[in-house]
């Protein structure tokens, strides 16, 4: 990321914002609301295009790119709010990602037109090996929208995880889960990191953040205030000044 901005009428959501998220690391950004944190990967993904600056994956530019290119760049995203097809089944939700990666597309995945046998069969094997993977292949035949939340969040991870990225952006991962719940997902987060996948996650959970994260990037009013590791973090002045100021506000 070199200098990305985006402004909003005159409100500069992202200002000047540059960070390296190394190959194989599990790198957080975080910082109060409204810090833009979201925005940040909006610009990444490519659902918002950059009024300025530079967005690179393995050396190539991806920040002109529209999103289902940059989805095939191998960057795949979870929501802060989650958007799985409610009346779908987990299975379906995962191979619609599945989809992405295959010949006969999203668009078709989204129709639900038959691509050709084998390549469907292949599909559904792969995407129940990834529920799997999740610890959820006993609910692959529940309707996804009648899941308890918790649950829904890991769907929604093993659907990005079935366009096989190499780095993946979690919009809040952790946020309305419960201490078990959000003890499972950062589990959940380390394995994707140990299959090779790189992780950008915004949480505000700050346990979670200081237990997983390699590396941390501090988002205030849109500007980078710090980077750094987990335990320089914790102490640094900026950082505490922000967020205690957003706990007395
Ligand atoms: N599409 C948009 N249109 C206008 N303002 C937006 C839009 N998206 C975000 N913002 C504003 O940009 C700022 C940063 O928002 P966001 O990136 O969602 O912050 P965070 O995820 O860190 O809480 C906020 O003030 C928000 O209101
Ligand atoms: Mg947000």
């Amino acid at each position: 990321m070199k200098q990305l901005s985006r402004s909003f009428g005159g409100l500069r959501a992202v200002d000047d914002v540059s960070f390296n998220v190394e190959k194989n690391s599990i790198t957080a950004v975080i910082g109060p609301n409204g810090a833009g944190k979201t925005t940040l990967f909006n610009l990444i993904s490519g659902a918002l295009a950059p009024d300025s600056g530079e967005a690179y994956i393995d050396g190539r530019p991806i920040h002109r790119l529209p999103p289902y290119r940059i989805a095939r760049h191998g960057i795949s995203r979870t929501f802060q709010n989650i958007k799985l097809f409610p009346h779908m089944t987990v299975l379906e939700n995962v191979m619609i990602g599945r989809h992405i990666r295959s010949r006969s597309g999203f668009l078709s995945a989204m129709l639900r037109l038959p691509g050709s046998r084998a390549e469907e069969q292949q599909i559904q094997e792969r995407s129940m090996e990834i529920l799997a993977l999740m610890g959820i292949e006993g609910i692959a035949g529940q309707e996804a929208g009648s899941l308890p939340f918790g649950k829904q969040r890991i769907v929604e991870f093993a659907r990005a995880l079935a366009t096989e990225p190499s780095l993946l952006l979690l919009d809040e991962p952790a946020a309305g889960l419960n201490m078990y719940e959000t003890a499972q997902v950062s589990e959940l987060i380390t394995k994707i990191r140990g299959r090779g996948v790189t992780v950008l996650v915004i949480e505000h959970d700050m346990s979670l953040v200081m237990n997983i994260s390699d590396m941390i990037v501090v988002l205030s009013s849109g500007k980078k205030i710090a980077e750094g590791l987990p335990s320089d973090i914790q102490k640094n002045r900026e950082v505490i000044r922000v967020y205690l100021g957003e706990d007395n506000a």
